[in-house]
């Protein structure tokens, strides 16, 4: 599974991208108005820090300005791929973009049906919401295991990308239904190598050592 950062703060991509096992950033408008930056030199500069898919999103909701939009923010580096949501005017977008080879990120995903639209119109990956899903009572997961059964199903390309993850439980399912990549929060990718266990063990060895027969005091 392809591990993504999901945040527009380049401290946090540096400061992950250390580990070498950040395939990709993924970026939404919110994310982006944090920064206060200009969006292009942000994307310019996350592209330089990772070598892999960089998502950016459109702000129009019609078909024709989405695709101009999206032909620009294209146009800004090799990586980028153009996110668009999940509505009508943006799937008409994503079939232009993805004949013209422009790489879609479908986003915004809340169901079964939409995500075989995605897919049907050429979408590079689709990005299904699972942490907003959990947040009204719904299950988050069964939508990956659906659209996953549903793609291999018809044989789809379009990549499942698990989106809004709050948790590492949502990183270890995702890994186990075969989601192919997982974009989350640094707070979130920081815990999925901590164990107190870890932590506590390492303690005692190092102790340990310093008690070994004739260790300098
Ligand atoms: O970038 C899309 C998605 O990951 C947003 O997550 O936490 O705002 O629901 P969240």
């Amino acid at each position: 599974m392809k591990l993504y950062l999901d945040t527009g703060n380049v401290d946090e991509i540096r400061k992950a991208a250390s580990y070498g096992m950040i395939d990709g950033i993924t970026t939404n408008p919110s994310l982006v108005s944090k920064e206060g930056r200009e969006f292009k030199d942000l994307l310019l500069e996350i592209c330089q820090i990772i070598d892999g898919p960089i998502s950016a999103e459109v702000v129009s909701v019609e078909s024709e300005a989405m695709v101009k939009e999206g032909r620009e923010l294209a146009k800004i580096h090799k990586n980028i791929v153009v996110k668009v949501p999940l509505i009508p005017e943006g799937l008409k977008a994503t079939k232009q973009m993805a004949s013209d080879g422009i790489r879609v990120n479908v986003t915004l995903c809340f169901s079964a049906t939409q995500a075989l639209m995605a897919a049907k119109a050429g979408a590079w990956c689709v990005s299904p919401f699972i942490g907003r899903l959990d947040d009204i009572s719904s299950d988050g997961m069964d939508l990956i295991e659906q659209i996953l059964t549903i793609y291999e199903n018809y044989d789809f390309s379009t990549q499942v990308l698990v989106a809004s993850v709050r948790h590492i439980q949502h990183v270890t399912d995702a890994a186990l239904l075969g989601g192919h990549i997982c974009t989350m929060p640094y707070s979130v990718f920081q815990q999925l190598v901590k164990h107190p266990l870890t932590d506590s063990g390492l303690s005692k060895f190092l102790a340990d050592w310093e008690t070994r027969k004739g260790s300098k005091k």
